[in-house]
Protein backbone atom coordinates (compact mmCIF):
# COMPACT_ATOMS: atom_id res chain seq x y z
CA UNK A 1 0.00 0.00 0.00
CA UNK A 2 2.64 2.62 0.85
CA UNK A 3 4.19 2.01 -2.58
CA UNK A 4 0.91 2.39 -4.33
CA UNK A 5 1.47 5.81 -6.35
CA UNK A 6 -0.29 9.00 -6.14
CA UNK A 7 -2.69 7.76 -9.22
CA UNK A 8 -4.48 5.39 -6.91
CA UNK A 9 -3.94 7.80 -3.75
CA UNK A 10 -5.72 9.88 -6.10
CA UNK A 11 -8.73 8.07 -7.37
CA UNK A 12 -9.11 6.51 -3.97
CA UNK A 13 -9.24 9.45 -2.61
CA UNK A 14 -11.86 10.65 -4.92
CA UNK A 15 -14.24 7.85 -4.42
CA UNK A 16 -13.82 8.39 -0.82
CA UNK A 17 -14.56 12.18 -1.32
CA UNK A 18 -18.03 10.99 -2.69
CA UNK A 19 -19.89 9.77 0.17
CA UNK A 20 -19.64 13.67 1.76
CA UNK A 21 -19.74 15.15 -1.34
CA UNK A 22 -21.79 13.72 -3.12
CA UNK A 23 -24.07 16.51 -3.45
CA UNK A 24 -21.50 18.92 -4.72
CA UNK A 25 -21.89 20.30 -7.93
CA UNK A 26 -19.55 20.00 -10.47
CA UNK A 27 -17.01 23.43 -10.73
CA UNK A 28 -18.86 24.86 -13.56
CA UNK A 29 -17.24 23.00 -16.11
CA UNK A 30 -18.78 23.12 -19.76
CA UNK A 31 -17.83 20.79 -22.34
CA UNK A 32 -16.54 21.19 -25.59
CA UNK A 33 -16.81 18.29 -28.04
CA UNK A 34 -17.55 18.19 -31.75
CA UNK A 35 -20.43 17.22 -33.28
CA UNK A 36 -18.61 14.35 -35.52
CA UNK A 37 -16.36 12.56 -32.77
CA UNK A 38 -12.81 12.39 -33.65
CA UNK A 39 -10.78 9.43 -35.18
CA UNK A 40 -8.52 8.23 -32.51
CA UNK A 41 -9.11 4.42 -33.78
CA UNK A 42 -7.00 5.05 -36.61
CA UNK A 43 -3.57 5.99 -34.80
CA UNK A 44 -4.02 4.08 -31.65
CA UNK A 45 -2.29 1.26 -30.11
CA UNK A 46 -5.22 -1.47 -29.16
CA UNK A 47 -5.69 -3.09 -25.84
CA UNK A 48 -5.11 -6.65 -27.48
CA UNK A 49 -2.52 -8.95 -25.58
CA UNK A 50 -2.31 -6.88 -23.04
CA UNK A 51 -4.95 -8.19 -20.38
CA UNK A 52 -2.60 -10.54 -18.22
CA UNK A 53 -2.87 -7.95 -14.97
CA UNK A 54 -6.47 -7.66 -15.22
CA UNK A 55 -8.07 -9.23 -12.24
CA UNK A 56 -11.11 -11.08 -13.32
CA UNK A 57 -13.34 -10.15 -10.57
CA UNK A 58 -13.26 -6.94 -10.89
CA UNK A 59 -14.81 -7.14 -14.20
CA UNK A 60 -19.22 -7.55 -14.67
CA UNK A 61 -19.17 -9.30 -18.03
CA UNK A 62 -22.53 -7.31 -18.64
CA UNK A 63 -21.18 -3.90 -18.29
CA UNK A 64 -17.98 -4.40 -19.46
CA UNK A 65 -18.40 -5.43 -23.32
CA UNK A 66 -15.17 -3.43 -24.43
CA UNK A 67 -12.71 -6.16 -22.54
CA UNK A 68 -14.48 -8.94 -24.73
CA UNK A 69 -13.46 -6.73 -27.83
CA UNK A 70 -10.42 -4.85 -26.52
CA UNK A 71 -10.13 -2.24 -28.96
CA UNK A 72 -10.05 1.25 -28.94
CA UNK A 73 -13.35 3.04 -30.16
CA UNK A 74 -13.65 6.70 -31.27
CA UNK A 75 -16.44 7.09 -29.04
CA UNK A 76 -14.84 5.06 -25.95
CA UNK A 77 -11.49 7.37 -26.29
CA UNK A 78 -13.67 10.63 -26.64
CA UNK A 79 -14.86 9.60 -22.72
CA UNK A 80 -11.49 8.53 -21.63
CA UNK A 81 -10.63 11.89 -22.67
CA UNK A 82 -13.26 13.94 -20.68
CA UNK A 83 -12.52 11.64 -17.42
CA UNK A 84 -8.39 12.52 -18.07
CA UNK A 85 -9.72 16.15 -18.10
CA UNK A 86 -12.54 16.13 -15.54
CA UNK A 87 -11.79 17.53 -11.98
CA UNK A 88 -14.87 15.80 -10.71
CA UNK A 89 -12.66 12.78 -9.77
CA UNK A 90 -11.71 14.51 -7.33
CA UNK A 91 -12.63 15.44 -4.12
CA UNK A 92 -12.88 18.88 -3.82
CA UNK A 93 -12.83 19.12 -7.84
CA UNK A 94 -9.38 20.70 -8.22
CA UNK A 95 -7.46 17.85 -9.58
CA UNK A 96 -7.96 16.07 -12.95
CA UNK A 97 -5.37 13.59 -14.95
CA UNK A 98 -4.05 16.79 -17.04
CA UNK A 99 -2.85 18.54 -13.60
CA UNK A 100 0.12 16.29 -13.22
CA UNK A 101 0.40 15.52 -17.13
CA UNK A 102 -0.30 18.77 -19.30
CA UNK A 103 -0.16 18.37 -23.41
CA UNK A 104 1.88 21.52 -23.57
CA UNK A 105 4.45 19.05 -22.05
CA UNK A 106 3.98 15.74 -24.00
CA UNK A 107 2.00 15.47 -20.52
CA UNK A 108 4.55 15.33 -17.99
CA UNK A 109 5.03 18.20 -15.69
CA UNK A 110 7.12 21.07 -15.60
CA UNK A 111 8.53 20.45 -11.53
CA UNK A 112 10.17 17.58 -9.98
CA UNK A 113 7.33 16.67 -8.00
CA UNK A 114 3.70 17.57 -8.77
CA UNK A 115 0.98 18.58 -6.50
CA UNK A 116 -1.53 16.60 -6.14
CA UNK A 117 -5.14 16.33 -3.68
CA UNK A 118 -5.22 19.21 -1.22
CA UNK A 119 -1.66 20.34 -1.91
CA UNK A 120 -0.24 16.95 -1.08
CA UNK A 121 3.43 16.41 -3.26
CA UNK A 122 4.00 13.37 -5.55
CA UNK A 123 7.26 10.98 -4.37
CA UNK A 124 8.06 11.05 -8.16
CA UNK A 125 8.09 12.84 -11.32
CA UNK A 126 5.26 12.93 -13.18
CA UNK A 127 5.91 10.71 -16.06
CA UNK A 128 5.49 12.02 -19.81
CA UNK A 129 2.17 10.06 -21.12
CA UNK A 130 3.43 8.96 -24.80
CA UNK A 131 2.54 5.58 -26.29
CA UNK A 132 2.07 4.29 -23.30
CA UNK A 133 -0.48 1.78 -24.99
CA UNK A 134 2.91 0.11 -26.26
CA UNK A 135 4.57 -0.46 -22.97
CA UNK A 136 4.32 -3.47 -20.26
CA UNK A 137 6.22 -1.56 -17.95
CA UNK A 138 4.57 1.73 -17.05
CA UNK A 139 5.84 3.49 -13.67
CA UNK A 140 8.94 4.47 -12.55
CA UNK A 141 9.47 0.93 -11.21
CA UNK A 142 7.58 -0.67 -13.69
CA UNK A 143 5.05 -2.27 -11.46
CA UNK A 144 1.99 -2.07 -14.33
CA UNK A 145 1.66 -4.46 -16.84
CA UNK A 146 -0.53 -2.36 -19.41
CA UNK A 147 -2.82 0.88 -19.08
CA UNK A 148 -5.41 -1.47 -18.75
CA UNK A 149 -3.61 -2.42 -15.15
CA UNK A 150 -2.40 0.74 -14.50
CA UNK A 151 -5.77 2.46 -15.01
CA UNK A 152 -7.26 -0.46 -12.89
CA UNK A 153 -5.00 -0.04 -9.68
CA UNK A 154 -7.08 2.66 -8.63
CA UNK A 155 -10.02 0.16 -8.91
CA UNK A 156 -8.62 -2.89 -7.30
CA UNK A 157 -6.79 -0.64 -4.66
CA UNK A 158 -10.51 0.65 -3.88
CA UNK A 159 -11.82 -3.08 -3.81
CA UNK A 160 -10.23 -3.40 -0.62
CA UNK A 161 -11.82 -0.43 0.86
CA UNK A 162 -15.66 -1.29 0.34
CA UNK A 163 -17.80 -1.40 -2.16
CA UNK A 164 -20.13 1.60 -1.07
CA UNK A 165 -17.33 4.28 -1.96
CA UNK A 166 -16.71 2.96 -5.25
CA UNK A 167 -20.12 2.55 -6.34
CA UNK A 168 -20.05 6.61 -4.89
CA UNK A 169 -18.28 7.12 -7.52
CA UNK A 170 -20.44 5.91 -10.44
CA UNK A 171 -22.59 7.92 -8.69
CA UNK A 172 -21.20 11.18 -8.67
CA UNK A 173 -20.66 10.68 -12.43
CA UNK A 174 -24.12 9.80 -13.26
CA UNK A 175 -25.16 13.09 -11.66
CA UNK A 176 -23.58 14.98 -13.79
CA UNK A 177 -25.73 15.86 -16.99
CA UNK A 178 -22.63 15.07 -19.30
CA UNK A 179 -21.66 11.39 -18.61
CA UNK A 180 -25.03 9.32 -19.32
CA UNK A 181 -24.76 10.09 -22.97
CA UNK A 182 -21.11 9.65 -23.28
CA UNK A 183 -21.09 6.74 -21.96
CA UNK A 184 -24.15 5.49 -23.96
CA UNK A 185 -22.16 6.15 -27.12
CA UNK A 186 -19.39 4.37 -25.69
CA UNK A 187 -20.52 1.20 -24.77
CA UNK A 188 -24.14 0.94 -25.67
CA UNK A 189 -26.04 1.59 -22.57
CA UNK A 190 -25.84 4.73 -20.28
CA UNK A 191 -24.80 2.69 -17.25
CA UNK A 192 -21.72 3.92 -15.56
CA UNK A 193 -19.51 1.61 -13.89
CA UNK A 194 -16.34 1.42 -12.38
CA UNK A 195 -14.94 -1.54 -14.99
CA UNK A 196 -16.23 0.96 -17.85
CA UNK A 197 -14.05 4.05 -16.66
CA UNK A 198 -11.09 1.90 -16.47
CA UNK A 199 -11.80 0.85 -20.11
CA UNK A 200 -12.48 4.32 -21.29
CA UNK A 201 -9.20 5.43 -19.63
CA UNK A 202 -7.42 2.98 -21.30
CA UNK A 203 -8.74 3.57 -24.64
CA UNK A 204 -7.54 7.08 -24.40
CA UNK A 205 -4.45 6.05 -23.14
CA UNK A 206 -3.61 4.07 -25.93
CA UNK A 207 -4.96 6.83 -28.54
CA UNK A 208 -2.28 9.07 -26.88
CA UNK A 209 0.57 7.71 -29.74
CA UNK A 210 3.15 10.25 -31.20
CA UNK A 211 5.26 8.95 -33.69
CA UNK A 212 5.73 12.18 -35.88
CA UNK A 213 8.98 13.80 -34.98
CA UNK A 214 11.53 14.99 -37.42
CA UNK A 215 13.46 11.72 -36.56
CA UNK A 216 10.20 9.57 -37.94
CA UNK A 217 10.21 11.61 -40.84
CA UNK A 218 13.87 10.81 -41.44
CA UNK A 219 13.40 7.45 -41.57
CA UNK A 220 11.75 7.99 -44.44
CA UNK A 221 13.98 10.58 -46.62
CA UNK A 222 17.44 9.28 -45.02
CA UNK A 223 17.46 11.70 -42.75
CA UNK A 224 17.78 14.03 -45.50
CA UNK A 225 16.94 17.13 -43.46
CA UNK A 226 18.93 16.64 -40.39
CA UNK A 227 21.91 19.16 -40.03
CA UNK A 228 25.31 17.80 -39.35
CA UNK A 229 25.12 18.43 -35.64
CA UNK A 230 22.30 16.13 -35.78
CA UNK A 231 23.56 13.50 -38.00
CA UNK A 232 26.76 13.49 -35.47
CA UNK A 233 24.40 13.25 -32.26
CA UNK A 234 22.07 10.50 -34.16
CA UNK A 235 25.88 8.30 -35.37
CA UNK A 236 26.81 8.63 -30.83
CA UNK A 237 23.17 7.94 -30.03
CA UNK A 238 23.20 4.52 -32.08
CA UNK A 239 27.19 4.19 -31.93
CA UNK A 240 28.98 1.19 -28.99
CA UNK A 241 30.39 3.68 -27.42
CA UNK A 242 27.94 5.73 -25.53
CA UNK A 243 25.17 3.15 -25.81
CA UNK A 244 22.24 4.92 -25.35
CA UNK A 245 20.57 2.81 -27.90
CA UNK A 246 20.56 -0.02 -26.10
CA UNK A 247 18.70 0.61 -23.67
CA UNK A 248 16.18 3.65 -25.09
CA UNK A 249 15.93 1.71 -28.07
CA UNK A 250 12.68 0.12 -30.55
CA UNK A 251 10.53 2.67 -32.14
CA UNK A 252 9.54 4.24 -28.68
CA UNK A 253 13.46 4.68 -27.29
CA UNK A 254 12.66 2.98 -24.32
CA UNK A 255 13.18 -0.57 -23.13
CA UNK A 256 12.18 -3.36 -25.20
CA UNK A 257 8.90 -3.85 -25.90
CA UNK A 258 7.78 -6.98 -23.81
CA UNK A 259 10.36 -5.74 -21.75
CA UNK A 260 8.85 -8.95 -18.96
CA UNK A 261 9.92 -11.29 -21.58
CA UNK A 262 13.74 -9.59 -22.37
CA UNK A 263 14.53 -8.13 -19.15
CA UNK A 264 13.07 -11.23 -16.79
CA UNK A 265 12.86 -10.44 -13.09
CA UNK A 266 14.34 -6.53 -13.97
CA UNK A 267 11.26 -5.57 -16.45
CA UNK A 268 12.51 -2.95 -18.57
CA UNK A 269 14.53 -1.48 -15.52
CA UNK A 270 18.52 -0.48 -15.45
CA UNK A 271 20.27 1.32 -12.61
CA UNK A 272 22.19 4.04 -13.85
CA UNK A 273 24.39 4.75 -10.99
CA UNK A 274 22.58 8.16 -10.12
CA UNK A 275 23.34 7.58 -6.62
CA UNK A 276 25.57 5.36 -4.18
CA UNK A 277 22.70 4.54 -2.08
CA UNK A 278 19.34 4.97 -3.22
CA UNK A 279 16.55 6.61 -0.92
CA UNK A 280 14.21 5.47 -3.38
CA UNK A 281 14.60 1.91 -4.82
CA UNK A 282 12.78 1.79 -7.62
CA UNK A 283 12.17 -1.92 -8.70
CA UNK A 284 14.91 -3.03 -6.96
CA UNK A 285 18.18 -1.48 -5.80
CA UNK A 286 18.05 1.46 -7.74
CA UNK A 287 16.55 0.40 -10.67
CA UNK A 288 13.76 2.39 -12.66
CA UNK A 289 11.71 2.12 -15.90
CA UNK A 290 14.23 2.83 -19.01
CA UNK A 291 12.19 6.16 -19.90
CA UNK A 292 11.11 6.96 -23.80
CA UNK A 293 13.11 9.42 -25.00
CA UNK A 294 10.59 11.11 -27.53
CA UNK A 295 9.67 14.54 -26.72
CA UNK A 296 12.61 14.52 -24.09
CA UNK A 297 13.25 18.13 -25.08
CA UNK A 298 9.75 18.80 -23.25
CA UNK A 299 9.18 16.98 -20.38
CA UNK A 300 11.98 18.07 -18.16
CA UNK A 301 12.81 17.76 -15.06
CA UNK A 302 14.53 14.54 -15.74
CA UNK A 303 15.08 11.29 -13.72
CA UNK A 304 12.52 9.50 -11.63
CA UNK A 305 12.39 12.58 -9.28
CA UNK A 306 13.09 15.02 -11.43
CA UNK A 307 16.78 15.74 -10.32
CA UNK A 308 17.94 17.18 -13.90
CA UNK A 309 16.94 20.34 -14.63
CA UNK A 310 18.36 20.23 -18.32
CA UNK A 311 19.16 17.82 -20.97
CA UNK A 312 22.88 19.01 -20.40
CA UNK A 313 22.95 18.02 -17.18
CA UNK A 314 21.53 14.67 -17.70
CA UNK A 315 24.62 13.88 -20.30
CA UNK A 316 27.25 15.10 -17.46
CA UNK A 317 25.90 12.55 -15.55
CA UNK A 318 26.28 9.79 -18.57
CA UNK A 319 29.77 11.61 -18.89
CA UNK A 320 31.51 12.08 -15.35
CA UNK A 321 29.08 11.76 -12.30
CA UNK A 322 28.16 8.04 -12.96
CA UNK A 323 28.18 6.44 -9.16
CA UNK A 324 29.59 3.11 -8.71
CA UNK A 325 26.47 1.20 -7.26
CA UNK A 326 26.95 -1.99 -6.80
CA UNK A 327 23.80 -2.90 -9.03
CA UNK A 328 24.86 -0.29 -11.45
CA UNK A 329 24.36 -1.17 -15.10
CA UNK A 330 26.95 -3.82 -16.57
CA UNK A 331 26.91 -1.29 -19.51
CA UNK A 332 28.66 0.86 -17.16
CA UNK A 333 31.45 -1.35 -16.07
CA UNK A 334 34.70 -1.80 -17.88
CA UNK A 335 36.35 -4.80 -18.01
CA UNK A 336 38.35 -4.53 -14.47
CA UNK A 337 34.94 -3.02 -12.82
CA UNK A 338 35.70 0.44 -12.33
CA UNK A 339 32.89 3.02 -14.09
CA UNK A 340 33.16 3.31 -17.77
CA UNK A 341 32.30 6.85 -17.97
CA UNK A 342 31.52 7.93 -21.20
CA UNK A 343 33.40 11.27 -21.07
CA UNK A 344 31.82 13.08 -23.85
CA UNK A 345 33.38 16.48 -25.14
CA UNK A 346 31.37 20.03 -25.54
CA UNK A 347 30.46 18.61 -29.44
CA UNK A 348 29.27 15.32 -29.01
CA UNK A 349 27.14 16.66 -25.72
CA UNK A 350 25.93 19.55 -28.23
CA UNK A 351 24.85 16.77 -31.20
CA UNK A 352 23.39 14.57 -28.68
CA UNK A 353 21.29 17.17 -27.46
CA UNK A 354 20.47 18.11 -31.09
CA UNK A 355 19.34 14.75 -32.45
CA UNK A 356 17.40 14.35 -28.59
CA UNK A 357 15.42 17.33 -29.85
CA UNK A 358 14.59 15.45 -33.51
CA UNK A 359 12.46 13.25 -31.21
CA UNK A 360 9.98 16.28 -30.25
CA UNK A 361 6.96 15.67 -32.19
CA UNK A 362 5.22 19.30 -32.28
CA UNK A 363 1.40 17.55 -33.66
CA UNK A 364 1.49 15.52 -30.18
CA UNK A 365 0.89 18.80 -28.04
CA UNK A 366 -1.18 20.65 -30.58
CA UNK A 367 -3.49 17.59 -31.05
CA UNK A 368 -7.30 18.93 -30.48
CA UNK A 369 -7.87 14.93 -29.85
CA UNK A 370 -5.73 14.87 -27.11
CA UNK A 371 -6.79 18.65 -25.83
CA UNK A 372 -8.50 19.44 -22.74
CA UNK A 373 -12.68 19.38 -23.75
CA UNK A 374 -14.20 21.37 -21.10
CA UNK A 375 -14.16 25.57 -21.45
CA UNK A 376 -14.41 27.14 -18.29
C1 LIG B 1 -0.79 14.43 -8.64
C2 LIG B 1 -0.16 14.16 -9.91
C3 LIG B 1 -0.73 13.07 -10.80
C4 LIG B 1 -2.05 12.85 -11.16
C5 LIG B 1 -3.29 13.61 -10.70
C6 LIG B 1 -2.03 11.75 -12.09
N1 LIG B 1 -0.74 11.34 -12.31
FE1 LIG B 1 -0.14 9.89 -13.63
N2 LIG B 1 1.74 9.97 -12.87
C7 LIG B 1 2.16 10.84 -11.88
C8 LIG B 1 3.44 10.41 -11.35
C9 LIG B 1 4.22 11.07 -10.22
C10 LIG B 1 3.80 9.24 -12.08
C11 LIG B 1 4.99 8.32 -11.79
C12 LIG B 1 4.58 7.51 -10.54
C13 LIG B 1 5.48 6.38 -10.12
O1 LIG B 1 6.36 5.99 -10.86
O2 LIG B 1 5.30 5.87 -9.01
C14 LIG B 1 2.71 9.01 -13.04
C15 LIG B 1 2.68 7.98 -13.98
C16 LIG B 1 1.67 7.80 -14.90
C17 LIG B 1 1.71 6.90 -16.03
C18 LIG B 1 2.86 5.97 -16.40
C19 LIG B 1 3.62 6.43 -17.63
C20 LIG B 1 4.74 5.49 -18.01
O3 LIG B 1 5.31 5.68 -19.09
O4 LIG B 1 5.09 4.57 -17.27
C21 LIG B 1 0.51 7.02 -16.68
C22 LIG B 1 0.07 6.30 -17.94
C23 LIG B 1 -0.29 7.97 -15.93
N3 LIG B 1 0.44 8.45 -14.88
C24 LIG B 1 -1.60 8.29 -16.25
C25 LIG B 1 -2.43 9.01 -15.37
C26 LIG B 1 -3.89 9.06 -15.46
C27 LIG B 1 -4.73 8.35 -16.50
C28 LIG B 1 -4.32 9.85 -14.44
C29 LIG B 1 -5.76 10.19 -14.04
C30 LIG B 1 -6.58 9.07 -13.66
C31 LIG B 1 -3.14 10.31 -13.72
N4 LIG B 1 -2.02 9.76 -14.31
C32 LIG B 1 -3.16 11.20 -12.67
C33 LIG B 1 1.46 11.95 -11.43
C34 LIG B 1 0.08 12.10 -11.52
C1 LIG C 1 21.79 0.93 -19.02
C2 LIG C 1 20.67 1.51 -19.70
C3 LIG C 1 20.78 2.96 -20.15
C4 LIG C 1 21.70 3.52 -21.00
C5 LIG C 1 22.88 2.84 -21.67
C6 LIG C 1 21.32 4.89 -21.17
N1 LIG C 1 20.18 5.16 -20.43
FE1 LIG C 1 19.23 6.93 -20.30
N2 LIG C 1 18.05 6.21 -18.82
C7 LIG C 1 18.05 4.92 -18.37
C8 LIG C 1 17.21 4.82 -17.20
C9 LIG C 1 16.93 3.56 -16.39
C10 LIG C 1 16.71 6.11 -16.96
C11 LIG C 1 15.83 6.56 -15.77
C12 LIG C 1 16.71 6.56 -14.52
C13 LIG C 1 16.06 7.10 -13.27
O1 LIG C 1 15.14 7.92 -13.34
O2 LIG C 1 16.51 6.73 -12.18
C14 LIG C 1 17.25 6.96 -18.02
C15 LIG C 1 16.95 8.30 -18.16
C16 LIG C 1 17.37 9.09 -19.22
C17 LIG C 1 16.89 10.43 -19.50
C18 LIG C 1 15.83 11.17 -18.71
C19 LIG C 1 14.45 10.70 -19.15
C20 LIG C 1 13.30 11.30 -18.38
O3 LIG C 1 12.17 11.21 -18.89
O4 LIG C 1 13.48 11.82 -17.28
C21 LIG C 1 17.53 10.85 -20.63
C22 LIG C 1 17.36 12.19 -21.33
C23 LIG C 1 18.43 9.79 -21.04
N3 LIG C 1 18.30 8.74 -20.16
C24 LIG C 1 19.27 9.85 -22.13
C25 LIG C 1 20.24 8.88 -22.40
C26 LIG C 1 21.30 9.06 -23.36
C27 LIG C 1 21.48 10.28 -24.25
C28 LIG C 1 22.08 7.95 -23.28
C29 LIG C 1 23.40 7.68 -23.99
C30 LIG C 1 24.43 8.63 -23.69
C31 LIG C 1 21.49 7.06 -22.30
N4 LIG C 1 20.38 7.67 -21.77
C32 LIG C 1 21.98 5.80 -21.96
C33 LIG C 1 18.76 3.87 -18.91
C34 LIG C 1 19.84 4.02 -19.78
Amino acid sequence: MKKLFVLALFFSITIFSCVDKIEMHDSQQSLNLPTNTYDYKSTAVNLNGSLSGVPSEVFHVNSFNNFENPEVTDAGATLGRVLFYDNNLSLNNGVSCASCHKQEYAFADPVAKSTGFEGRKTIRNSMAVINSGLNDNLFWDSRANSVVDLSLQPVVNHLEMGIENMRSLEKKLSELDYYPDLFEKAFGTSNITEARIASAMSQFLCSMTSFNSKFDKGEKNEFEDFTDLEKLGKEIFFGDRAMCSQCHQGRNFNAPEQSSEYGGSVKGTANIGLELVYSDPGKNNGKFKIPTLRNIELTAPYMHDGRFNTLDEVLNHYSHNIQPHPDLDKKFRNFDGSVKHLNFDEIEKKALIAFLKTLTDDDYVRDVRFSNPFKS
